[in-house]
């Protein structure tokens, strides 16, 4: 068939195109065959970069403790010195880091979302702010062992709950409970200090006018960001002069932010978001436009809609392969897999032990798992082909799991 009859327009340089690639293959060739077969001793620049960027584990010390309220404090941390961080990874407000902890024999993780500035960050600390929960096991274990010069490790930054230009608009509602104030914190420096350039109406929920963490601070960086920060503040348990009462409903968040054309960001616990979930839909707003940041593991996963609740009371056991070997450990329906492998002292990936980033993606070999649709974060293929996050699976039978190699 003629090149006509085929319609096609093969324009001279799209030639020379085909010549330059057809060319490609045998220079790789030859560059292989060139190439000396000792592995390169020198750690690429780039590699160098990257680490730096994006630091697997930071080590940092404590080096300031602030009472925020009765149950709240801030942590202020920096580069250990005697360690290889000499400098904090750069983030974006909102972001988090994942710590690790040695609490009786068990290596678990916790993330905590970084309440301090990027700007903060390159004159050499971070800030994170944890609010002790009654039976909490790891802010319990943060209040009472953090003190001025404690050694800590952590990940590199992680999460994606930041404004990004390209997909957010620049006028953001924010909604935040209890702690989940934290993140709100890093995006309202931010905009004082000149560096985001968005507008923030902030609502934030607590239970009394001592509870509100970041009072004083929030009122300052108000004035100081121009008009581009206001914030709302919900009271639920008592009535205060100039503050609101109740909960952060539709008609609530009507009142004093602007909807058209906004992007909406939520921050707290979980008990927050199955109220959240009904006021956020009955606004009308597009589901791209709303950003639900995680909230850790599900606590009461027997009171999650489609939950087998023949299942509750379930012991279990779990045949575990990992670094090349296996253990038999029990797991109990209540509890995820990862806490279960991480209470047995075994010491799994894991970030934001919320479904969603994949660090502890693991193979389900045979047995049954309830998944929170909320905390469902796989990928189809992942789905399809047994693959679950231990952080977000609850056993409901007996089970086998190869759990990738440690990160
Ligand atoms: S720790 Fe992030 S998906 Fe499990």
């Amino acid at each position: 068939m003629s090149k006509d009859k085929l319609n096609i327009n093969i324009k001279p340089l799209g030639v020379l195109d085909l010549l330059t690639f057809k060319k490609l293959v045998p220079y790789r060739k030859k560059k292989i065959v060139e190439a000396p077969a000792n592995p390169v001793k020198e750690t690429p620049p780039v590699n160098v970069l990257a680490h730096r960027l994006h630091p697997q584990r930071q080590y940092m010390t404590v080096s300031e403790i602030v009472e925020e309220t009765a149950a709240a404090r801030t942590y202020r941390l920096v580069p250990d010195k005697d360690s290889e961080t000499f400098e904090l990874a750069q983030f974006r407000p909102g972001q988090y880091l994942s710590f690790s902890f040695n609490i009786e024999g068990s290596t678990v993780t916790r993330p905590y979302s970084i309440s301090s500035s990027p700007e903060e960050a390159l004159k050499g600390f971070y800030e994170i702010t944890v609010k002790q929960n009654e039976g909490g096991y790891v802010s319990n274990f943060i209040f009472k062992n953090w003190k001025p010069g404690t050694a800590v490790i952590s990940s590199g930054p992680q999460g994606y709950f930041y404004h990004e230009r390209l997909r957010d608009s620049s006028k953001v509602i924010g909604i935040a409970g209890g702690c989940g104030i934290t993140p709100f914190r890093s995006m309202a420096k931010s905009i004082a200090e000149g560096a985001l350039d968005i507008s923030l109406t902030l609502f934030y929920g607590s239970n009394t006018i001592n509870e509100i963490i970041f009072l004083k601070e929030f009122e300052e960086l108000e004035r100081a960001s121009k008009g581009r920060l206001k914030v709302v503040h919900v009271l639920s348990e008592e009535k205060a002069e100039g503050i609101e009462y109740g909960f952060i409903t539709g008609d609530l968040i009507r009142k004093h932010a602007d909807l058209n054309g906004s992007s909406v960001f939520i921050c707290g616990p979980q008990v927050m978001y199955q109220f959240l979930r009904k006021e956020i839909g009955s606004l009308g707003l597009r589901k791209k436009d709303v950003r639900w940041e995680l909230f850790g593991e599900i606590k009461n996963v027997d009171k999650v809609t489609g939950y087998p609740m023949e299942k509750a009371d379930g012991s279990f056991m779990m045949f575990v392969h990992m670094d090349g070997s296996t253990q038999r450990i029990p797991a109990s329906a209540g509890e995820s897999l990862l806490t279960a492998l991480e209470r047995a002292g075994m010491n799994p990936p894991s970030a934001c032990r919320s479904g969603a980033c994949g660090f502890c993606r693991s193979l389900l070999i045979s047995g049954d798992v309830f998944i929170p649709e909320d905390e469902d974060g796989r990928r189809l293929a992942d789905k399809k082909f047994g693959y679950i996050h231990p952080c977000s699976s609850f056993p409901v039978s007996d089970l086998e799991i190869i759990i990738p190699r440690a990160r």
